[in-house]
């Protein structure tokens, strides 16, 4: 009996012996493993410039206001509860400010996902095989998604002002078009549409067709209450305004944006949603309080004009034009190859986009930062202009 227990015993620790050196084996390959792949991180990591002014995604470095951070870090503590209550006051304001009914208007994580619930519709309501015409250049994510899931898109390009071609684009109208798609101030350019034209273009479209105007960038427009298209929603017309709190109000982290457009629309496009409840409670609570504090949204303004004079300051005394912006970003003719500019300026601390060609000319689009990155943005550009 001993001695079969001490066999039994001797097998299993010689089991054991050998199922350690195994897991010390496998260990020590882990280890080894994880040591390349540490090395190789840190090699690839080295490789990437390192981004100090990031000037690429038009996000604003002013926000969210104190205001609304305050209101982020008190909505904590009851952020176990949904936030169906803010999400309500907040339809609500906005119904209010717009002069619209509630259920004109419908919130989203961000206008971005409004823009591809708006794709979704027209692929799977209005068909595959339906046109989207829009103005070249322009936003392209509802397109893109529009396109991606078997829709086509109608592209029309700007005059030489780079302002839409509202006639060119009248004329692209046909039983095949589903919606039609504008900008306004204008992604990438910066343009602001001439005010009266669009009113007609966007008036007389509805009466055919669906029209989308995205507002992403409206508050930094001159007179946003002039320039907006919301009046004719409150006409009736079959037209649908995409706003973002990702610009103006800096919540482009914290995710709010609203559509605003005929009710039966804005049910038809909320099927495509996963409802107003993709806000977070702390994001609902900080619109709500950063959708009134017109103080800030003064002061964000202002900073971003500081930022836009110093650019195009700096980009006069190279000799470079720029096209004046209504936005927080300026887009302007370069003199190299975009990936070879994108990069040159990626190396020293600076993320701008340059992907269009555009007029026989290749483009760089600057996000305005503070001044601190605008003068890193102007020190990189001086050396490689
Ligand atoms: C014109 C335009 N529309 C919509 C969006 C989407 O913004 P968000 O999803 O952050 O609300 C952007 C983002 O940059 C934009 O430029």
């Amino acid at each position: 009996m001993m001695k079969q227990s001490s066999t039994h015993t001797s097998l299993g620790r010689r089991q054991w012996l050998r199922l350690s050196a195994l897991m010390a084996g496998s260990a020590v390959l882990g280890s080894n493993m994880q040591a390349v792949a540490d090395t190789r991180r840190r090699a690839f990591l080295a490789d990437l410039p390192v981004i100090k002014a990031r000037l690429s995604a038009n996000e604003n470095p002013f926000g969210p206001s104190d205001k609304a951070k305050k209101a982020l870090t008190e909505a904590i503590a009851d952020s176990y509860l949904y936030p169906r209550e803010a999400l309500m006051q907040l339809r609500k304001l906005i119904a209010k400010e717009e002069n619209v009914a509630e259920e004109c208007v419908l919130l989203g994580a961000g206008s971005g996902g409004l823009l591809t619930a708006t794709a979704l519709y027209n692929a799977f309501k209005v068909g595959t095989g339906s046109h989207i015409l829009s103005g070249d250049l322009s936003y392209m994510q509802l397109i893109r998604a529009a396109t991606e899931i078997g829709c086509a898109s109608e592209k029309v390009p700007l005059t030489k002002d780079f302002d839409y071609d509202f006639d060119a684009m009248a004329a692209r109208v046909n039983d095949k078009t589903s919606l039609v798609y504008i900008c306004n101030p204008n992604n990438p350019t910066g343009i602001i549409a001439n005010g009266p034209k669009l009113a007609a273009f966007c008036e007389a479209m509805s009466a055919k067709k669906p029209v989308f105007v995205d507002e992403a960038y409206i508050d930094y427009a001159a007179d946003p209450k002039q320039t907006t298209m919301m009046e004719l929603v409150r006409k009736g017309k079959n037209v649908l305004i995409a706003r973002t709190f990702s610009k103006v109000h800096g919540f482009a982290g914290l995710r709010v944006g609203y559509l605003v457009g005929q009710p039966d629309m804005i049910k038809e496009i909320n099927k495509f949603t996963p409802g107003a409840s993709a806000i977070s409670a702390t994001s609902a609570q900080a619109a709500l309080v950063s959708y009134q504090d017109k103080e800030f949204i003064k002061y964000s303004i202002a900073k971003n004009n500081e930022s836009k004079a110093f650019l195009y300051k700096t980009l006069k005394d190279q000799g470079y034009t720029y096209l004046p912006s209504a936005t927080n970003f300026v887009l302007f003719p370069i003199k190299m190859d975009g990936k070879r500019f994108l990069q040159e300026m990626a190396k020293r601390g600076v993320s701008i986009r340059t992907e269009w060609q555009y007029a026989g000319q290749n483009w760089c689009r600057v996000s305005l930062g503070t001044m601190e990155q605008m003068k890193m943005f102007a020190d990189a550009f001086k050396e490689i202009a």
